[in-house]
């Protein structure tokens, strides 16, 4: 059996990347292929638990070690328990968010060490084994973004608390994550229509299906 692709979407909150994997779904359904949506941090019963810890505005206290272990400790699962059997079973696994976001969140974000943040994206992806072969980066600046958040009118999570600079700074590290891993993580306009992004992203995972 063929190991399923294993594609993650990445970018500021509210760049439009939820959208955008919903059409990649219904778009590889059609051409047959058997698809799975998951979301980090949560995809399963125990990472919804710990998604709840992570995003209650409630819990201002967390501290931002115990935040960083928390969304480690909700993807080790979602690895072992969903990503690692859907792949060997040839499911191509679309991921909400996956390790680049704890790169830059909590290190670029917050300012925790970012070689152990990814010792630890490693530790947790069984040495890379089940790491994304495709990071699609839609970016959009968080500028941008909070217009839209504020134009949804949804309640804001316990990240969206920060402040400007905290968002600028985890934006930089999707920029620097896209120039540092060229091969893997493909940067797509977020500005454009919702079909230009998608017309974007189904151009490189068309040519990566042909390549398998
Ligand atoms: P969510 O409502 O799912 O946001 P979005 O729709 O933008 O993905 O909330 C997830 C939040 O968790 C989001 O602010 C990004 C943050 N996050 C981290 O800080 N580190 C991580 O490793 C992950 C996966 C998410």
């Amino acid at each position: 059996m063929q190991k399923g692709l294993f594609i993650t979407f990445e970018g500021v909150d509210g760049c439009g990347k939820s959208t955008q994997i919903k059409k990649v779904a219904e778009y590889l359904e059609e051409k047959g292929l058997k698809v799975k949506i998951l979301r980090e941090p949560g995809g399963n019963h125990i990472g919804e638990k710990i998604r709840e810890i992570l995003l209650d505005t409630k819990n201002e206290n967390l501290c931002i070690e115990s935040e960083l272990l928390l969304y480690l400790a909700s993807r080790a699962q979602l690895v072992r328990q969903e990503i690692k059997n859907l792949l060997e079973n040839g499911v191509t696994v679309l991921c909400d968010r996956f390790y680049d976001s704890t790169t830059a969140y909590q290190g670029y974000g917050r300012g925790l060490n970012i070689q152990l943040i990814e010792s630890l994206n490693r530790f947790v992806t069984v040495e890379g084994k089940y790491a994304p072969d495709c990071t699609f980066f839609v970016d959009l600046t968080p500028k941008d973004a909070f217009e839209r958040i504020d134009a949804r009118g949804e309640e804001i999570n316990r990240m969206e608390m920060a402040d400007r600079h905290f968002f600028e700074r985890v934006y930089q590290g999707f920029v620097d994550l896209s120039n540092k891993y060229p091969a893997r993580i493909c940067r797509v306009d977020g500005t454009k229509s919702i079909d230009m992004v998608f017309n974007d992203i189904m151009k490189k995972v068309n040519s990566i299906l042909l390549i398998k």
